[in-house]
């Protein structure tokens, strides 16, 4: 089917249910603002515009889209879903003899397939109007299908009868319309009811009396319309978008122990074979080699794992980089611009920002290591700290191939461990050590005989 068709979503209204100073459609579940779902989900009908209505917050809303997805359209006032139509006026007689989508701005659930049926039932009864219904089992707040003498309309809760109100079937706000019989139905929508808006649904009245055809498509996908008006609407609309990432990783070849206390990003990549612990939450454009095993409390941020990569329980990774067959944690730290090379260990209570940490290198305990390139085979000890900032700069630490830093060492950055070098243990390190030197700072120890008994005595 080639029939070209416009899309228009209509995305003007602040959200005032959910009490939040960012407009509604923003707001992000899993990873995408709800806008950027719905857009994605008409983008998979591949209609030949998108258009979006905006008006609240109108320059951030335009900001998370690139000029070639979407055209926009401003609705300067808010005074109902016609209204907000009315605002595409001009682009829409630009194509006159073309259908149009138009659905609700908040649907984030809403999935291509569940659409398709409706442009098909349209285009084939060759409707002026085709809507999208569901019988749902708890109606309250939607617009419920009312059927009269032969005729179908659509009524909002608030004006209608309480016999009407017990209606089951309900518009799901997704409409279909031949452009020219919508642009001759809506200047005479009016505003008279009982929330003086100019509501889209009245079209279907005034097309009915008109005589024009109005046609529907009655989704099985009920749970896909739960219209998100409140934040316990968003937080049921995330487990279900949760349920679905899992679902589709898992066909992917990824075990997913505890289906219901992991998360998922939408943009997230998984390779097959790789192992998830309960309470995984891996966020944003993450990416997860093949055979890797995140275990319990592993939280990671736009990051990339190679393969065979093993993380342990309890670990924060953002923005950051760990080549194959590493481990890092439990317990451990790694901060934006980390980059841990294969083979290399990170253990606990370890915590790096803008650091290298090259092949097969370890640190395996309560370490600090900021703005350090740190190279092959190197082994950090317990208790290292790299002292990177002096109250005003932030300085370069560089550790050799092969260097054995002791533990409990203090390194004054900007400052250069050699190639094999060694640095006692309980060092400061304030100058360069040359390669396959032995570098100790400490006092010498002293020790006073019968110390103890002698001050008993006092
Ligand atoms: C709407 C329908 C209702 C349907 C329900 C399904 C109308 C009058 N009612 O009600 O029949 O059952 O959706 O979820 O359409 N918007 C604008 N400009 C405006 C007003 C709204 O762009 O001036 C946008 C909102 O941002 C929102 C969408 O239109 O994305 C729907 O508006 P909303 O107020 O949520 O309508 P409902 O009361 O849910
Ligand atoms: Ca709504």
């Amino acid at each position: 089917m080639s029939q070209g068709f416009l899309a228009l979503i209509l995305a003007a209204g602040k959200g005032t249910r959910f009490k939040s100073d960012k407009i509604k459609v923003l707001h992000p579940l899993l990873g995408k603002s709800m806008l950027r779902l719905m857009v994605d989900s008409i983008l998979g009908l591949k209609p030949q515009n998108v258009y979006v209505v905006v008006g609240y917050q109108q320059d951030d809303v335009m900001e998370e889209f690139k000029s070639d997805e979407v055209s926009f359209v401003v609705q300067k006032e808010q005074l109902g879903t016609a209204h907000a139509v009315l605002a595409a006026k001009s682009v829409l007689k630009k194509d006159m003899n073309k259908d149009i989508l138009i659905i609700n701005g908040d649907l984030p659930l809403v999935r291509p397939e569940t659409l398709k049926p409706l442009l098909a039932l349209h285009r084939k009864e060759r409707n002026s109007l085709t809507f999208l219904s569901a019988e749902l089992e708890n109606p309250k707040g939607f617009g419920r299908v009312i059927r009269s003498e032969g005729k179908i309309r659509v009524i909002e809760e608030k004006d209608a009868l309480p016999s009407e109100r017990k209606i089951k079937e309900v518009n799901t706000g997704v409409y279909l319309f031949k452009i020219k019989d919508l642009l001759s139905a809506l200047p005479k929508v009016s505003n008279q009811n009982k929330k003086g808006e100019f509501y889209l649904t009245d079209v279907t009245g005034i097309m009915a009396r008109e005589g024009k055809k109005i046609g529907f498509h009655k989704t099985m996908h009920t749970g896909e319309f739960v219209g998100v008006n409140s934040r316990l609407e968003l937080a049921k609309a995330m487990d279900v978008l949760r349920e679905r990432k899992i679902k589709n990783v898992t066909e992917k070849g990824v075990t997913v122990l505890d289906p219901r206390t992991t998360w998922i990003d939408l943009d997230v990549k998984i390779g097959a074979d790789t192992v998830i612990y309960p309470s995984v939450i891996i966020e944003g454009h993450s990416v997860i080699g093949r055979g890797c095993w995140l275990y319990p409390f592993t939280h990671i941020r736009d990051s990339r794992l190679g393969n065979s990569v093993e993380i342990l329980g309890s670990t924060l990774i953002v923005e950051s980089l760990i080549e194959d067959e590493a481990r890092v944690g439990p317990f451990s730290r790694l901060r934006p611009d980390s980059i841990v090379r294969k083979k290399a260990k990170v253990g606990n209570f370890v915590e790096m920002k803008s650091t290298e940490f090259g092949r097969q290198s370890k640190a395996m305990h309560l370490s600090y290591l900021g703005d350090t390139e740190i190279k092959e085979n190197v082994n950090i000890g317990a208790g290292t700290i790299v002292c990177n900032y002096d109250g005003k700069k932030k300085h370069k630490t560089v550790i050799e191939e092969g260097a054995f830093v002791g533990s409990g060492t203090e390194l004054i950055a900007p400052v250069k461990i050699g190639k094999k070098a060694y640095v006692g243990a309980g060092s400061t390190i304030t100058k360069d050590v040359s390669p396959g030197a032995l570098a100790v700072s400490r006092s010498k120890q002293v020790e006073k005989k019968n110390w103890s008994q002698r001050k008993r005595k006092k």
